[in-house]
């Protein structure tokens, strides 16, 4: 549940729009930084503020694939699997992953560290293939660039 001050700060937020929902991407994802993901008890509450139904607020959460309507661990990785990235080894960067992580597709870590997720084009095809981490896009990625950029993140 969102804090008294959580709720006051998106209300000051959605009157900065001529309609409160005009608000409702940045709201999701100033929650997402507070924490870390939307659960459906917060869900209800960003609605309530911005005068939105709860099913119309996740029908805009679950369409963009960088709001979390699940529990993500401290790192996300979002591995394109789009046409591009299909044809240029993604599932090759998929299968390093899984093994170097010791997790499946969808899973975090145990440690909570790593989370990965599959998207859609993330708008960098002559890069394909392609991996997005904590919002950093990583391209032209074969499996041992890729250990070297996961590097960083642990
Ligand atoms: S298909 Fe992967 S970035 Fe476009």
């Amino acid at each position: 549940m969102l804090s008294f001050d959580e709720n006051k700060t998106i209300s000051k937020l959605a009157d900065r729009y001529e309609k409160k929902r005009g608000a409702c991407v940045e709201a999701l994802k100033m929650v997402q930084r507070w924490r870390g993901w939307i659960s459906d008890e917060d869900l209800n509450d960003v609605a309530r503020c911005l005068d939105m139904s709860a099913d119309e607020l996740d029908g805009v959460a679950t369409f963009y694939n960088l709001i979390f309507r699940h529990p993500v661990g401290w790192h996300t990785i979002l591995i394109c699997d789009s046409v591009s990235c299909w044809i240029m080894g993604c599932s090759a960067l998929r299968d390093h992953l899984e093994k170097e992580l010791h997790l499946k597709l969808g899973e975090t870590t145990a440690d909570g560290r790593f989370t990965l997720l599959p998207t859609a084009c993330l708008g960098a095809c002559d890069h394909a293939p392609v991996i997005m981490i904590d919002g950093d896009l990583h391209g032209d990625l074969s499996p041992g660039k890729l250990s070297e950029a996961l590097a960083s993140y642990r």
